[in-house]
């Protein structure tokens, strides 16, 4: 039966964690120059009903380093939803590609498109969720986790606008038992829901998951984390409206990256909004690994592509060999 990454919560903490070790095994193989064609004359379609950076171009990189070929299913140039059902489509592209991904306005389409699918489908951000930019991130923070600690010792603070990146970030974090704290404003705080399932997550995971107001919360992050805050597809706040909301509290600085604890480590999924919810001081600082989180974009989409398309097996044996590992 076919597998779709709509969601992590339909994967195990061990499920995503071999994706991600997945990842950075294939990363090596990559970067020691090895080839690695396990997705000869595979074809990923690719849906965006909004403009990407990231995620389009890590997807595109990923299938071409795998042997395949990836076509990029343009805003307006297609008819999903307009004149064609999202079942059509799906039904559709299930006989003419071989995986799919959507970048969709609503999480409902992703959903819809999953379901009726005959091919796997990979959510490339929705208004609910960003799942390949969690496994981006849970890469990155395993690269990156302090000197003596493991995941679970770690406190990941998510600061300002609770976007679905926030809660993505929870999602993994509370999985996978580290510790999660969202700082931000009354209004801006990561909903019930969403807060419902992090406590669930901490239950089996042994994690732990705050939301507050409350500045002295970023004390002793491991990882500081933030997003844009101007709404889930921009423009939702004027600039005078995020600044009077978020401004100057939420803004990541240097003093609040001395605050969390000498050796934090910044974060940004980005685009970022330099000088608005961080500083160019902290963005280009040594303690910024928002660079490596974008790389590992890539590092995500390669793991997902190749565990979705059922040659996870063979790929791991091949970069083993290759390795001499
Ligand atoms: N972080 C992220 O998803 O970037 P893009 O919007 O550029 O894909």
């Amino acid at each position: 039966m076919k597998k779709d990454f709509v969601d992590t919560s339909d994967f195990t903490k061990e499920e995503l964690l071999y994706i991600a070790n997945l990842g950075i095994l294939i990363k090596k193989n990559i970067k020691a120059g090895f080839p690695l064609n396990v997705l000869y004359h595979k074809t990923l379609g690719m849906i965006f009903e909004q403009s990407s950076t990231r995620t389009r171009v890590s997807f595109e990189t990923a299938m071409t380093q795998l042997g395949g070929h990836a076509q990029y299913l343009a805003p307006g140039q297609i008819q999903l939803g307009k004149h064609e059902t999202y079942y059509d489509t799906a039904k559709v592209l299930s006989r003419l590609v071989d995986i799919l991904m959507a970048r969709v306005q609503k999480h409902e389409t992703i959903v819809e498109l999953a379901k009726n699918a005959d091919i796997p489908v990979i959510n490339g951000m929705s208004d609910y969720n960003h799942p390949t930019q969690e496994m981006g991130d849970l890469i990155t923070m395993l690269e990156h986790l302090p000197a003596g600690k493991r995941f679970e010792d770690c406190k990941v603070v998510f600061v300002g606008d609770a976007t679905q990146v926030c809660a993505s970030l929870m999602m993994t974090v509370t999985k996978l038992g580290g510790h999660f704290v969202h700082f931000g404003p009354k209004g801006f705080q990561l909903n019930e829901h969403f807060q419902e399932i992090g406590r669930k997550n901490c239950e089996i995971s042994g994690g732990s998951i705050l939301v507050t107001d409350d500045e002295e919360a970023i004390v002793g992050a491991d990882f500081v984390y933030t997003d844009v805050w101007y709404g889930l597809y921009e423009a939702e706040l004027s600039e005078e409206e995020r600044n009077r909301i978020f401004y100057p509290k939420y803004q990541v600085d240097m003093d609040m990256m001395n605050k969390a604890s000498a050796n934090s480590k910044f974060m940004h999924c980005l685009p970022a909004t330099r000088n608005e919810e961080v500083t160019d001081e902290v963005m280009d600082s040594p303690r910024s690994i928002a660079f490596d989180e974008a790389e590992n974009r890539l590092t995500a989409m390669r793991a997902l592509l190749v565990y979705f398309m059922g040659v996870a097996d063979t790929t791991e044996k091949i970069c083993r060999r290759n390795l001499g590992i």
